[in-house]
């Protein structure tokens, strides 16, 4: 399996099926890819937040299939796409993929036009395309993440690390150390000015607690 960091939270995986996860490429300062450039199966939003939601409606009218949260599902749905709606603790089989939505503590709403409708709940999913990789999505560090490791065994996570939108370094590295992956990936940092964090402070912590950390450059694809 592949996987590649677009950058902040898109992580494109090369398994079973094709899988772009939170597709934020247009407007993102550090965005390795152009939307035109994305060709999936898959397009997987953890939340309506722009750096989020993206462009994954551009990208679904090309023929991926968008799975998201109920609400969110019905808000891409008005825009034309036939959306797959999902809820907290429910998994959709898509081609070859199994895609579970766990919990995440944030907020969802869809920023259109000045106002925000509501997205629903904010998520993370759990996706086995191959191997089986936790997205926590925007979130503090939250307990029922030792529940999500027991049940599903991720083998890849990615955690946010970038603090004042999510958790920051200490905490995600609690959440590296409860979640026991063989590799751990840092996202959604050094997008902007308010989210600068160095990457080596947390893969410092997370090691010193025994998880296993891999930092990505933006646009780097290793195979895992
Ligand atoms: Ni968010
Ligand atoms: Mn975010």
């Amino acid at each position: 399996m592949h996987i590649t960091w677009l950058g902040h939270s898109c992580i494109v995986i090369e398994g079973e099926d094709k899988v772009i996860i939170d597709p934020f490429l247009s407007g993102n300062p550090v965005a390795s890819k152009k939307v035109d450039e994305i060709n999936v199966d898959i397009v997987a939003v953890t939340h309506g937040h722009g750096d989020h939601l993206g462009d994954a409606i551009e990208i679904a009218k090309k023929g991926a299939a968008l799975v998201a949260i109920h609400e969110l599902a019905q808000y891409a749905s008005s825009k034309g796409i036939e959306a797959i709606g999902v809820n907290i603790g429910g998994s959709v089989i898509i081609g070859k993929t199994k895609i579970t939505m766990v919990p995440a503590f944030h907020s969802s709403g869809i920023d259109a036009s000045n106002f925000s409708f509501s997205g629903g709940h904010p998520a993370g999913f759990v996706i086995n395309s191959g191997k089986t990789i936790y997205h926590a999505g925007d979130t503090c560090l939250f307990s029922d993440m030792k529940l999500i490791a027991e049940l599903y065994k991720p083998e890849i996570a990615f955690l946010p690390i970038g603090d004042r939108y999510t958790m920051g370094p200490r905490e995600a590295a609690i959440a590296a150390s409860w979640i026991k992956a063989d590799v751990t990936i840092p996202i959604h940092y050094n997008t902007f000015p308010v989210i600068k964090q160095d990457a080596n402070e947390f893969k410092k912590m997370a090691e010193e607690k025994g998880a296993k950390v891999k930092i990505l450059n933006v646009g780097e694809r290793i195979e895992l």
